[in-house]
């Protein structure tokens, strides 16, 4: 199954081509991979501030490449997020 989390990117003010095709090898951004495919990247023009994208990689957002919040379903309690291992 996949990361049942969204990959969140902090994007500095251009352009930026996100993966919509779930194949990249530099995720969330387009490598190229989607060639052959009918997939197209999403062009993301960030304006003078930075901001957070959050990719989706449960591959089930309503809103793909783009977390919707629908990994929520595979926590045991949507409300909580699930525990994360401890950091040495
Ligand atoms: S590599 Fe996925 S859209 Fe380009």
């Amino acid at each position: 199954m996949a990361d049942p989390k969204p990959l969140v990117v902090n994007l500095e003010p251009g352009k930026h081509a996100i993966c919509c095709c779930g194949q990249t090898a530099n995720a969330p951004f387009c490598d190229g991979s989607h060639g052959g495919t009918e997939f197209r990247p999403e062009i993301v023009d960030v304006k003078d501030v930075a901001m957070n994208i959050a990719w989706c990689t449960c591959k089930t957002s309503g809103n793909s490449p783009r977390c919707d919040g629908s990994h929520r379903k595979f926590w045991d309690n949507p409300e909580k997020p699930p525990m994360q291992p401890e950091k040495d």
